[in-house]
């Protein structure tokens, strides 16, 4: 933050209204930027990847969020861990490529070599003196779940990680996603500020105008809606499709998958809500008829109808069913550029073609990312603009909007900024 900015940072945060969206600075300024990456980006643990990304030993994954550049790679004995991608000799960059797969982590600079625990091994014509165990790879803080990688860039990395491991593991191990494997990927440019790709991702208002192919397996209501606009027969309609879906849950969670609503927001360091949703149709997956895209199912399962495990926390999303998950995670650019990265993936014994069509597995999300950025870029354009401020939240469709507004203000708080 420059001086001016931060001086005005308190008088700003004051002024956010509770269910209203951000006043425009949030969403343009390039000093908040700043500090959403040091706040959101360094100081909390974010979704980098997914295990499957790297699943032989020397493969190596390279990410980069704001200033820092960070590896994800197997070591020899099938773990993974991370480092920061900055030789230990004069700070050259170690890995320039998105991914590759190596014996030896070489420095191109002057070829000092670290083995794949990040411990340096050849360092040429440094003396014999020198006490190479001093100038290992420094270590990002790294949690594995359920085949998610979550890492903290900073030292004091919220403590909270070993609870949402916990919780989440419970959720996820039906799937062992560890062993699953990347069937495709999608990075896309979303031209809008970071908050405005996850307030997007945190309502599905706009679903009915803009997802022909998602809400194909939703059940309309269930996005939200005003009481006081049903008449009596969708007023019955609804309640009895409350009671099946209650009914389902029930079901589900007396077979082990666990299903009831999760919500951790403000007063939470890492947020997080996962819930696992009845959907249309067959209700096996998001696909243009409902019903699984991939004829082997992830991880040890055998009943297809598991609806949508969904999870999210403040730079993610993610939907998870029996035979694929969708993984979403995002990376801000710049105050009005955030790249979003979507990896799907089935079961590693799965064979395309056979088991599953490439274009039936991806078109449902492929096609709603698109549809989101562009909302993205709209939105973006408008609270850039001089006519911009702060609107109402729907207190039917967009609590979730809230939800997260308030955590994030609530975080910057809690750092320090703001009363
Ligand atoms: Fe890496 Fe010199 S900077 S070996
Ligand atoms: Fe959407």
């Amino acid at each position: 933050m420059n001086a001016i900015e931060s001086r005005f940072l308190p008088d700003l945060i004051s002024s956010c209204r509770p269910g209203h969206t951000l006043p425009a600075a949030f969403y343009t300024s390039p000093e908040i930027f700043e500090l959403d990456l040091e706040v959101f980006f360094r100081r909390h643990w974010i979704v980098a990847g997914v295990t499957a990304d790297i699943p032989e030993p020397g493969d190596v994954r390279m990410v980069e969020i704001g200033r820092a550049s960070v590896l994800l790679l197997r070591d020899d004995d099938e773990e993974v861990r991370a480092f920061h991608n900055v030789c230990r000799h004069r700070g050259a960059r170690l890995v320039t490529e998105a991914r590759s797969s190596v014996g030896r982590l070489v420095c191109p600079y002057h070829q000092w070599s670290y083995d794949l625990n990040g411990d340096l091994v050849h360092a040429p014509h440094m003396g014999r003196q020198m006490d190479k165990s001093c100038h290992g790879l420094k270590p990002v803080n790294l949690r594995c779940i359920g085949g998610l990688i979550f890492i903290c860039l900073s030292e004091d990395a919220p403590s909270d990680i070993d609870e949402v491991a916990a919780l989440l593991e419970a959720r996820l191990a039906p799937f062992d996603l560890d062993t699953a494997k990347v069937a495709f990927e999608q990075t896309i440019l979303e031209e809008g500020n970071w908050k405005l790709s996850v307030d997007n991702n945190r309502e599905c208002y706009h679903c009915e105008g803009s997802h022909p192919e998602l809400t194909r397996t939703l059940v309309g209501l269930d996005i939200g809606f005003d009481p006081e606009e049903l008449n009596d027969e969708e007023r019955a309609g609804y309640a009895d499709h409350c009671a099946a879906a209650e009914a389902q849950v029930a079901a589900w969670e007396r077979r082990g998958f666990v299903s009831h609503r999760l919500e951790r927001y403000a007063g939470h360091a890492t947020m997080l809500r996962s819930e696992r949703f009845v959907i249309t149709g067959p209700g096996e997956a998001h696909t243009m008829d409902g019903a699984a895209a991939c004829r082997v199912l992830l991880g040890g399962l055998t009943d297809r109808k598991l609806g949508d495990l969904h999870l999210h926390t403040h730079n993610s999303w993610h939907h998870f069913f029996a035979d694929h998950a969708v993984i979403s995670y995002l990376t801000p650019l710049s105050p009005t550029r955030t790249e979003l990265r979507t990896v799907w993936l089935v079961n590693r014994a799965a064979r395309e073609g056979a088991d599953y069509d490439l274009e039936r597995l991806t078109e449902v999300w492929l096609a709603t990312n698109r549809q989101d950025a562009d909302l993205v870029a709209l939105a973006q354009q408008g609270v850039a603009s001089v006519g911009y401020e702060p609107g109402p939240l729907s207190a039917f469709c967009e609590t979730l909007v809230e939800q997260n507004i308030a955590w994030y203000v609530e975080r910057l708080r809690r750092h320090g900024y703001g009363q």
